[in-house]
Order: C-alpha cells, then structure tokens, then sequence
C-alpha cells in the first residue's frame, strides 16, 4: 500500500478532483462524510484526508508516503522531504495587510498576528525591521481590527475577507501553490511508483 496524506477543506476538493481525473482517486475522495482513511486495494493506495497544515507532518514523518501540501505550510514548517510537483493550483499569495489607512510607527517593532511565525520572521528579518509576533490559529484578520495587532502575515486567495473587514495587502511576500510532496526514504524505496504517479498528475494536470 502506498499511503496518500491529502488535505480536507477547500485544497481537498480541488486535489480530490486531480486524483479521481488521473486515474488515482478513490470515489469516496470527493464525498467524505465523517470517514478520515479510504483504501483502494486494485491499486494498492490508501489515503488519509487530514487538515492541511498537518499533511506535511505525516510526510515527513513517515506516517504517509506522500500527500498534497500548500508551499505556506511548506516553508513555514521547513519540513525533510522531497517536493515533486508544482500542481499549479490553489494559488494565493502569502501577504502582509494592514487596516485601510494604517501608517507604520517606525520607532516601535511592528505587532504582526499570524500563523505563520517563521515566514513572517524571516520576511522581516530580511528587510531589517524588528517586530512582535502574535501567534494566532484562524481569522487573523479580526487582529488589527480589534488593537492586537497592526499588521497580519496571511494567505490572500480571492482577496474577499481582506475588503470584507476593511483591510488591504501592503505588500505581498510569497507566491503559494499546491504541492506534491513525498517522505524521503518511501522515495528511496519505491522511486518508481512515486515518479509514475506524479508524471501521471503531471499528465492530468495538462
Ligand atoms: C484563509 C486565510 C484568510 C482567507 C483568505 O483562511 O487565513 O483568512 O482564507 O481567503 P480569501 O482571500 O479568498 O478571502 P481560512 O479560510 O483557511 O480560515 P481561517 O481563518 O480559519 O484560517
């Protein structure tokens, strides 16, 4: 068996539709309900749906052979393992935004709420800026809204929850889209299964 670590949520339906597209999904894929592993014994593939930001931790842990993981979930991790594939999906960008008519102060470090940590150190290391870093979980944007922080470090997709909270991207730091990743010694070990089942993708992707 190999085992397949695919994201739930809105990745899940566009890398369930991939699969199925490929040849390689499982019909249950696309409809769930409340079951979390689906194995499909003719081809020897079991696939685990789990929150996106943990696909890459089964990954890298060996616990999956390969998955689906966002390129934001793979920076901000720095995970060992192999990336394949760009799928060229779920595309997004990783942006710093701030409250429409916000004015840095520059004598203070910026208060920056997140869930991405470490892309956001790094960014501002990169430019020499000192800041706080308010780890938060989910609807970041509620952060400048409500004084806990004066920017955020967030995905931007369509742009809709930045203008429904009055917020605007200041500047966008990374371009993200979908990955194929694999575990690095399940790649040793079945090279050519892995390699065959990402040129197939590849193929449907086109
Ligand atoms: C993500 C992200 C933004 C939103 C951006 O949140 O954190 O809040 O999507 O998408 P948009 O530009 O299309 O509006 P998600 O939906 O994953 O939920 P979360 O707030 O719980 O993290």
């Amino acid at each position: 068996m190999l085992n397949i670590a695919l994201p739930k949520g809105r990745l899940g339906d566009k890398v369930a539709a991939l699969f199925d597209s490929a040849g390689l999904g499982c019909a249950q894929l696309s409809d769930p309900g409340r079951k979390l592993v689906f194995e499909d014994t003719g081809q020897g593939l079991r696939y685990m749906l789990v929150k996106p930001s943990d696909v890459a931790i089964y990954v890298a842990h060996g616990a999956a052979d390969v998955g689906v993981a966002g390129k934001d979930v793979l920076v901000e991790g720095n995970y060992d393992l192999y990336e394949l594939l760009d799928l060229g999906f779920g595309r997004c960008d990783m942006c710093i935004a701030a409250k429409n008519g916000y004015v840095e102060d520059p004598t203070r470090p910026v208060r920056v709420a997140t869930k991405f940590p470490n892309i956001a150190s790094a960014y501002y290391r990169s430019i020499n800026r000192e800041i706080e870093v308010i780890k938060l979980n989910g609807s970041i944007e509620i952060a400048p809204l409500l004084g806990l922080s004066d920017v955020i470090v967030d995905i931007v997709e369509t742009g809709a929850t930045l203008k429904e909270n009055d917020l605007r991207v200041c500047e966008k730091i990374l371009p993200v889209s979908a990955r194929l990743i694999a575990n690095k010694a399940s790649y040793r070990f079945a090279a050519d299964r892995i390699d065959r089942m990402s040129q197939t993708l590849k193929g449907a992707l086109q």
